[in-house]
């Protein structure tokens, strides 16, 4: 699997203590309010593992999904979301949890999806943002780390379904991801 990558990007070590560092200032950011931990499946798993165990405030956590790649590298632009979406978010302060902030459109429909729901308040916290490629008018409140325009995999990211598992962010060979995308 090794042999796919590139590059790393970001080590585990600067990954366990950025998200630690974060934990921190979430911890005191939500003091007294009624947290909410929405994780978006399946790429921010790992982040939200390791998020939510350096948050030391009560909260709840829960999963919804949002998809747009399919297998390809570049998002499609349409986004399908599903899970707990506008229903069961009144009354909390909704934090959702990305492993990656490229495009912004899967945020953006999220964010609209779940206001009609009322919720205190609707922040974002991703892992990583890659601010060249931005189309939609979203911005992140937490950001651990602002990536250039390359096509990342591990720690939770994929490229077709694989890597998810690597315990660092790595670019992917080239060659890799488009034998990958053909497929
Ligand atoms: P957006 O709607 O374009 O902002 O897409 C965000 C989603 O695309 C993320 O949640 C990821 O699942 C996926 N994504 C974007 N860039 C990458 C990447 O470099 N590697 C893996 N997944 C990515
Ligand atoms: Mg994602």
């Amino acid at each position: 699997m090794t042999h796919d990558i590139e590059k790393i990007l970001v080590s585990e070590t600067e990954l366990a203590e950025t998200v630690r560092r974060l934990g921190k200032r979430v911890s005191e950011d939500y003091k007294g309010k009624n947290l909410l931990l929405l994780s978006v499946l399946k790429g921010s798993v790992v982040f939200m593992a390791d998020l939510m165990r350096s948050i030391d405030i009560p909260c709840e956590i829960d999963f919804i999904t949002a998809d747009s790649y399919g297998n390809d590298t570049r998002t499609s632009g349409t986004v399908t979301i599903s899970g707990r979406t506008q229903e069961r978010v009144q009354g909390y302060d909704v934090l959702i949890v990305e492993d990656i902030l490229d495009s912004g459109f899967t945020l953006n429909k999220l964010i609209e999806v779940l206001q009609t729901g009322k919720p205190n308040s609707i922040r974002i916290c991703t892992l990583l943002d890659k601010p060249d490629r931005r189309q939609a008018p979203i911005r992140a409140d937490y950001s651990c780390f602002t990536i250039p325009n390359e096509f990342v995999v591990g720690y939770g990211l994929d490229c077709a379904q694989k890597y998810r598992n690597l315990p660092y962010i790595g670019v992917l060979k080239e060659s890799v991801a488009q034998a990958l995308e053909s497929k």
